[in-house]
């Protein structure tokens, strides 16, 4: 079983031919609300992938949070770990451009996730074969709930996006960490071969379109991407941080669950909206065929 302690937000998606340029305006062409957030996203992109998985988050009491709960559940996601609040949910302001995108995030409820909630949740810690986590949600909670796993001796992996407040000495109680070529930079402040030989089998570098690497104590693996026709790219990360927890959940050693991850990701991008796309089992099980 998985749980998810991170971030739900409702995106608020803007589509135009050209980004606009300080003090400019620009027509755009699409507008649309979709449930996101990071981990919502990897809530349920292990979840379609056949996964038991429980969300941990805050929403507020307004129309999105309602949606975005009723979301997760329509997803399988457990929900008995999100809590509502007084005030309004997260929201991630997503402009799509050129083929990339611009993102802004205003926390709102997911910065009221406390400590004491996931004193709360404490079971469902206990119940995981793994935990989740994103840099979504206040960091004091981030670094209390890894206390917490390390008490109780469940894994966990840290996707550390968006690139703030990661501390080097997070480390010992991560098991995973999936930071981008960026964010990698970043945390460890040398280059990426030297950060990968540290820590072989748990820092699992993604390399967008070109997949993702890791050393295995031994040699570096280049887990190559699955060439594909990017329609949005939003969420990719998520996919990739979802799958790669199914997989090895699921017993995947660690490269065969890399490759799966790099192929649930290129699936997601084919279609609009962070969640859109995120494919089922048998999705990958056919991507992966193909490629052969
Ligand atoms: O990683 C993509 C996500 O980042 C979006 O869904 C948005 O909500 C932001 O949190
Ligand atoms: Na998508």
């Amino acid at each position: 079983m998985i749980t998810v302690i991170g971030s739900a937000n409702m995106d608020l998606v803007v589509g135009a031919e050209n980004f606009p340029n300080q003090g400019e305006t620009v027509l755009g062409n699409v507008f649309d609300t979709v449930p996101g957030g990071k981990g919502a996203n990897q809530a349920i992109a292990a979840a379609r992938l056949g996964s038991e998985t429980h969300m941990v988050a805050c929403v507020g009491n307004d129309l999105f949070g309602t949606s975005i709960v009723n979301n997760l559940q329509q997803n399988t996601v457990g929900v008995t770990g999100v809590a509502t609040v007084d005030g309004a949910s997260g929201i991630a302001n997503i402009l799509l451009s050129e083929g990339d995108n611009r993102i802004i995030v205003v926390p709102g409820a997911n910065s009221l996730l406390m400590p004491a909630h996931i004193d709360e949740i404490e079971d469902l810690i206990k119940r995981s074969d793994l935990v989740m986590l994103q840099l979504e949600i206040p960091i004091p909670t981030v670094v209390y709930t890894l206390a917490k796993c390390q008490a109780i001796g469940v894994p966990v992996m840290l996707n550390p996006a968006p690139a703030r407040g990661f501390e080097l000495d997070m480390m010992p109680s991560i098991t995973y960490l999936t930071p981008n070529e960026t964010e990698c930079e970043q945390i460890f402040g040398m280059d990426m071969v030297s950060a990968l030989e540290k820590y072989p089998n748990r820092l699992i570098i993604t390399l967008g379109n070109d997949g993702a690497r890791f050393f295995d104590g031994e040699k570096h693996v280049i887990v190559e991407g699955f060439k594909t026709h990017a329609v949005d790219t939003t969420g990719a990360g998520d996919t990739f941080n979802g799958a790669l927890a199914h997989g090895i959940v699921a017993g995947m050693e660690l490269e065969r669950a890399v490759r799966f991850a790099n192929a649930a990701a290129s699936l997601s991008v084919e279609k609009f909206g962070a969640q859109g796309g995120m494919p089922s089992f048998e999705e990958v099980a056919a991507r992966l065929e193909e490629s052969r």
